[in-house]
């Protein structure tokens, strides 16, 4: 579904990508762990095409991302929920949800059906819709910004960070609802730091560090490798 081949990327004069390869498949969770600064959000920013690419190839859905942009690439299907959320905070939660589809042209009762959709998956956002995004607890904010993302009827989702400043619980409800997903076809690449969290639920894992890939493999040997990770963690 969506693959990368020597990706490298600089932000001004640092260079934050250094020649790192990713697949993930429909139906599969690639979980991406590093410590603070490893590159985490870069890649997911350079698989949007939210930052250029120096070198390096990407194909999403069998067709290469390069001049296309972050919201073409978002209405086929390439969709990113950002690190901290960005809830507006004075939206309502339902209008939070709208955010995303104005630009698909949907119809009135196609956007109906996804709010719906969404609302059974976090009822607690049917609760609270008309409340203003800003006034959730932390936990439901990252409901929030997951349900917004998948109005978006997502090929691929990325995740940057979903666990940080929640509990144990909430996180594992989110992460079982992405695993449902994949279920369903949908490809996750779920940036973290929590790594014992995210590889448990994921199929595949790499460790990035300073910018490249520091290990690699299937999530249930890299569970096994854990002293490892939580050096390049620290
Ligand atoms: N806007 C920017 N300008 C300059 N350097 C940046 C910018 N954003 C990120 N960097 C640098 O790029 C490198 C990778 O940062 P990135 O945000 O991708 O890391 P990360 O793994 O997501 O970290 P965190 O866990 O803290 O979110 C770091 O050295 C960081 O300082
Ligand atoms: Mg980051």
């Amino acid at each position: 579904m969506i693959i990368g081949k020597a990706i490298r990327a600089r932000i001004g004069s640092n260079q934050v990508l250094r020649g790192i390869d990713i697949e993930v498949q429909a139906g599969q969770m690639l979980a991406v762990i590093g410590a603070n600064g490893a590159g985490k959000t870069s890649l997911l920013r350079a698989l949007s095409n939210v930052i250029a690419l120096e070198s390096g190839e990407i194909s999403f859905d069998g067709r290469s991302t390069a001049g296309r942009s972050v919201h073409e690439l978002a209405r086929h299907g390439l969709v990113h929920v950002p690190q901290g959320r960005q809830i507006i905070p004075n939206l309502s939660v339902r209008d939070n949800l709208l955010i995303g589809t104005h630009h698909q042209g949907l119809s009135v009762s196609e956007v109906n059906e996804r709010l719906e959709q969404e609302f059974d998956r976090f009822p607690v956002l049917r609760q609270r819709q008309a409340i203003a995004g800003g006034s959730l607890s932390g936990g439901e904010q990252q409901m929030l910004a997951v349900s917004r993302g998948l109005m978006m009827k997502p090929k691929v989702l990325m995740l940057d960070e979903p666990s940080l400043g929640l509990a144990p619980k909430i996180v594992r409800l989110i992460l079982e609802t992405l695993r449902s997903l994949t279920r369903e076809g949908l490809a996750v690449i779920l940036v973290e730091q929590a790594a014992v969290l995210a590889l448990e639920y994921s199929d595949w894992a790499i460790v990035l560090r300073n910018g490249e890939c520091a290990l690699q493999g299937d999530a249930a040997s890299m569970a096994g490798s854990q002293a490892l990770i939580e050096g390049y963690l620290s």
